[in-house]
């Protein structure tokens, strides 16, 4: 796909509506994590470059078509005029006089935020009069918003058929790394693909044994794995009604020449609490009072081993309870491991999904990945091969 993008763009004292995604997490009413914040900083930098006004349209939570005052998006401001290190005006509607008279009374070069587009019901239900209605405040849109681009909604896929419509910044960045790890990539690629259920990853699945040379999997679904393969997992977490589903997957894996890694051994404890006593167990040596929390040494140490063979690593999901020390280590080591190879220059990178990026926090890494991505549902989409309408509408 190709795209229209700001460079192509005339920008002087044009209305820019730009779609961005500050869905932050919130910890009494102050943002606690503004990556997605200071992901929009280089469109929104190139645009006042240009002489542009920019107009920011957002979503926040799930007011699902009515105005929820705690899902406002004006508690964002502050924080994204911190990180932008200049004034950020707010309009209290995203249509209608209020956002055309906050848009009048800015210069070329400001900047403002527009109040939560899911506000209206028309947003959700991508309604063309409610589209209309956000285009006639602009002269051009950017999207910039990759993480809610799985989302056919006004201001993510109707506007772009209204407007001129370009990719922003991060948009793009968010587009060649993924295409980097799974459209086009350097061989041998693994996937790691953990968390807990395999009945919400299944599309992922199946498309990723197509894909790629090799597949770890890990967290609770490796579970049901195991438990397909007639190893007893005690009082683990399981979809024991997916065996048949993760035997047709391990058979597909075999059919498209794509090597599966399931847990060799794994580490068990009583209770799902943060410091339980942890055994190291091997399979089927689990007692029925035992859960498993994460993989083994072996099973790590396999996958460390693995990814010094690949070129090329994409991970969505932890390996284990990454949350709960001990039950971290899996995850932790191989994590460290492959920020240690792109360091080295052995290995492109790259990891998305809300588990993931918060467990890379944590093992502190983020920074070392080649890309880590603000997305948690549309990377998984993209993953699973399907296409964003965020992103096709977007499209030359
Ligand atoms: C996200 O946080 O993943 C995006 O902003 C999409 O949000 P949604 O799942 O409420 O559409």
């Amino acid at each position: 796909m190709t795209f229209r993008t700001l460079d192509d763009a005339d920008l002087t004292g044009k209305r820019a509506l730009v779609r961005v995604d500050f869905n932050v997490p919130m910890h009494e009413g102050e943002v606690s994590d503004d990556t997605r914040l200071r992901a929009a900083v280089p469109t929104i930098a190139k645009l006042r470059a240009g002489g542009a006004k920019v107009i920011l349209l957002a979503h926040f939570d799930r007011p699902k078509g009515k105005v929820v005052p705690e899902m406002s998006l004006a508690p964002i401001t502050p924080a994204l005029a911190k990180v932008l290190g200049l004034p950020v005006a707010f309009a209290a509607d995203c249509v209608g006089p209020a956002a055309a008279d906050a848009i009048a009374a800015i210069r070329n070069g400001d900047v403002l935020l527009l109040e939560n587009v899911r506000f209206h019901a028309g947003e959700e239900k991508n309604d063309p009069e409610f589209a209309k209605a956000l285009a006639a405040n602009g002269d051009l849109y950017v999207n910039d918003a990759f993480s809610a681009a799985h989302r056919a909604h006004a201001s993510t896929e109707g506007l772009a058929h209204i407007l001129p419509a370009y990719a922003g910044e991060q948009m793009r960045l968010e587009l060649s790394a993924l295409e980097r790890a799974l459209g086009n990539p350097e061989r041998p690629v693994l996937g790691i693909v953990g968390g807990s259920k395999v009945s919400t990853k299944l599309d992922l699945l199946r498309h990723l044994v197509t894909k790629l040379d090799k597949l770890a999997i890990g967290g609770g679904m490796a579970n049901t794995f195991l438990y397909a393969q007639g190893h007893d997992v005690g009082a683990s977490y399981c979809e024991k009604d997916m065996a048949e589903t993760a035997r047709e997957i391990i058979r597909l894996a075999g059919q498209n020449n794509c090597k599966l890694f399931l847990p060799l051994d794994i580490v068990v404890a009583e209770k799902m609490a943060p410091g339980a006593p942890a055994r190291i167990r091997s399979l089927g040596a689990v007692d029925e009072h035992e859960r498993i929390l994460d993989a083994g040494p072996e099973t790590t140490e396999r996958l460390c081993r693995a990814m010094d063979n690949s070129k090329t690593l994409i991970w969505n999901g932890p390996l284990g309870v990454f949350e709960m020390p001990p039950f971290d280590k899996a995850t932790m080591s191989a994590a460290h491991h492959a920020a240690e190879l792109v360091k080295a220059g052995k290995i492109v990178a790259v990891a998305g999904g809300g588990d993931t990026v918060a467990a890379l926090n944590a093992a502190g890494v983020v920074d070392d990945f080649t890309f880590v991505s603000t997305a948690g549902g549309a990377f998984l989409e993209w993953m699973e091969g399907k296409e964003l309408p965020g992103v096709a509408a977007l499209s030359k």
